[in-house]
């Protein structure tokens, strides 16, 4: 409501810097932690948030919400040591920003044991995990939700697990390379980066307690440029020195982290939590819910890009490359640049010609009027403001709903977000050019050449399903759940803890189909693959329009219809795949898969 829009500049992520002395070693090596802290998140003059966010503790002004920018080569390692530093001065362990849902299946470090606090909220410490989203890696260093672990903090009570115990085999190395020399409140992780250059992020994944984290802050965008994949430097524009101009270093490739937040009157972070927070009174998780069909959702009042509420992006009139993330708990995003913020029908002023997706470029630019955006999904975008007289203003605009997404069209077959606040993300401003654009305009844009996968061995029937959570109990209270196809059509959930079913050969490709029996729309992300969307409607059959032509890890199905991805399966270990519904995937639409034989 009170908060102005469109007087902040957009902050643009600086690069996270490795350790120093990493440009000698055969990877780049970080260490990186996630604190808590202050940030101006709203406008100046109203009160600084307190959040979380990662940073280098060697260089403590690097710690932000969102993240730096972690700038990785193709096939060159990165490291990274994650440390939790969510401990205060006196090195004692913070509690949680928000209310805890004891009752969701979640790491619960004290095994029950909620702590001092007389509300009887869940008093600390904090468990994180970090999972480079959209990363093709081992599973060790994957950041499964039960890999969790605790800050070294003073103040630990006995009892509590330092770290979490996903299944055995796991937990043990887990646990012996903490004993062999893993800092305490550290795992260390390595990313081989042999993978398509591509628009990836990093994030918490704490089993039952995602939502919440990320919802703080912890979120960075991790950009893999480089070899026969990616385009040389100068033809996109770029964040690097343009094309024959070395000393022109402005950013003309513009990461866009969009999340829609809620705030307290004093400026903290909002999250209504209908679940627990709303019983135990608490001021940061008041009551309420935004739900939609069933299951609880997150609708925030704001919208935020890269930790600001409502930024303006002053441009010049030449190519800019945004990659565009929606990095929202629950809602889906539809995008476009208009003249006007709360004309709806928005009209496109611009086209976004988008040249990639979550798994890297392409076969071929797209010219879209508009981009649909399910939680997690990144797009590469080319933007031209060439030929715009200075002083033009446009914005970019969102019609999806303040609500769960089911498909359809916004003012038709649902109501668009509120034109004069979540309807509205960034604003644009045109000034004078400062020099000649090199880029190659994208209509005239070859892009990396695409391997399509080969033939599949095997066809997963899976299923999305809605249910009551407890049949004795409230039949408002329902679940959504991850599950197989039964034999006579219908879905099967299965449970987080349930046997592991879907346990693909080793080297082996094969087809998931997702079947949606359940009325909203989802975010359906596999860990370790990047897939290739395959076929999709009400059989299944309709092939992929030419913007999901590349490689993908997170992809919107749509109620009623059957989503069929392709993915190979080349490592070994345990992952998961989940709806990236924040509040979905802590509430069980999260399941494990495990390639190559279980172990015993
Ligand atoms: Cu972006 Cu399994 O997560
Ligand atoms: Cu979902």
């Amino acid at each position: 409501a009170g908060i102005p829009k469109y007087v902040t500049e957009l902050r643009i992520p600086a690069p996270m810097p490795p350790l120093p002395g990493s440009a000698e070693c055969p990877f780049d090596e970080y260490v990186i932690g996630v604190r808590q802290f202050r940030q101006q998140v709203l406008p100046p003059g109203l009160p600084a948030t307190t959040v979380w966010g990662y940073g280098a503790p060697h260089q403590p002004e690097t710690f932000g919400y969102p993240a730096h920018t972690v700038e990785a080569r193709v096939d060159r390692p990165v490291r990274v040591t994650w440390v939790n530093e969510l401990v205060d001065a006196d090195g004692d362990f913070l509690p949680h920003l928000f209310a805890v849902d004891p009752t969701i299946d979640w790491a619960d470090p004290g095994g029950g044991m909620l702590g001092q606090h007389g509300s009887g909220r869940y008093a600390g410490p904090v468990p994180i995990i970090t999972h480079l989203h959209g990363g093709h890696t081992t599973d060790d260093s994957d950041g499964y939700p039960e890999a969790w672990y605790l800050p070294d903090a003073r103040n630990i009570p006995d009892g509590f697990a330092r770290h979490g115990s996903a299944y055995p085999a796991f937990a043990r190395s887990f646990g012996e390379r903490h004993e062999l020399g893993w800092p305490a409140g550290a795992a260390v992780f390595q990313y081989p980066n042999d993978q398509r250059a591509a628009t990836l992020w990093y994030h918490d994944h704490t089993m039952g307690l995602t939502r919440l984290n990320v919802y703080a802050g912890p979120a960075g965008f991790y950009l893999l440029r480089g070899g026969p994949t990616d385009l040389p430097p100068g033809v996109l524009p770029g964040p690097a020195p343009q094309l024959g101009d070395p000393t022109d270093t402005r950013p003309y490739e513009i990461p866009l982290l969009i999340q829609d937040r809620s705030f307290t009157p004093d400026g903290e972070l909002s999250y209504p939590d209908p679940a627990y927070g709303a019983e135990h009174g608490d001021p940061h998780s008041p009551g309420g819910d935004a739900s939609s069909g069933g299951g609880h959702l997150f609708f925030g009042e704001t919208m935020v890009v890269n930790g600001r509420t409502w930024p303006v992006l002053p441009v010049e009139p030449r190519r800019y490359r945004l990659r565009l993330l929606n990095g929202c708990n629950s809602r889906f995003l539809l995008l476009t640049i208009a003249a006007s913020p709360t004309a709806r029908p928005a009209s496109a002023v611009l086209p976004f010609w988008q040249v990639g997706s979550d798994g890297g470029f392409l076969p071929a630019p797209v010219p879209r009027q508009r981009l649909l955006l399910g939680t997690a999904e990144r797009m590469d975008v080319v933007v031209d403001f060439t030929g715009l007289a200075e002083g033009t203003v446009l914005y970019l605009v969102n019609e999806g709903p303040d609500g769960g997404y089911r498909g359809g069209e916004p003012g038709v077959d649902f109501e668009a977000a509120d034109p004069y606040s979540t309807g509205q993300v960034l604003k644009f401003v045109v000034g004078a050019a400062s020099g000649p654009d090199l880029s190659v305009p994208p209509e005239q844009l070859r892009l990396p050449p695409i391997t399509p996968l080969g033939p599949a061995t095997l066809t997963r029937r899976l299923s999305l399903n809605i249910r009551q959570a407890d049949p004795s109990g409230p039949a408002a209270r329902r679940v959504q759940l991850l599950g197989t196809v039964g034999p006579d059509g219908r879905g099967l959930p299965h449970r987080f803890h349930s046997p592991v079913t879907e346990t693909p050969r080793l080297g082996a490709t094969e087809v998931w189909e997702f079947h949606n029996f359940t009325p909203d729309a989802h975010a359906m992300h596999m860990h370790q693959v990047q897939f290739q969307v395959i076929g999709r409607g009400r059989d299944g059959l309709r092939p992929p329009d030419d913007a999901e032509r590349g490689f993908k890890d997170t992809v919107v199905v749509l109620p009623g219809h059957v989503t069929r991805v392709k993915a190979r399966f080349d490592t070994a270990g345990r992952y998961t795949w989940h709806c990236h519904i924040l509040e979905h995937e802590d509430d069980e639409m999260m399941l494990p898969f495990h390639v190559g034989p279980l172990p015993a």
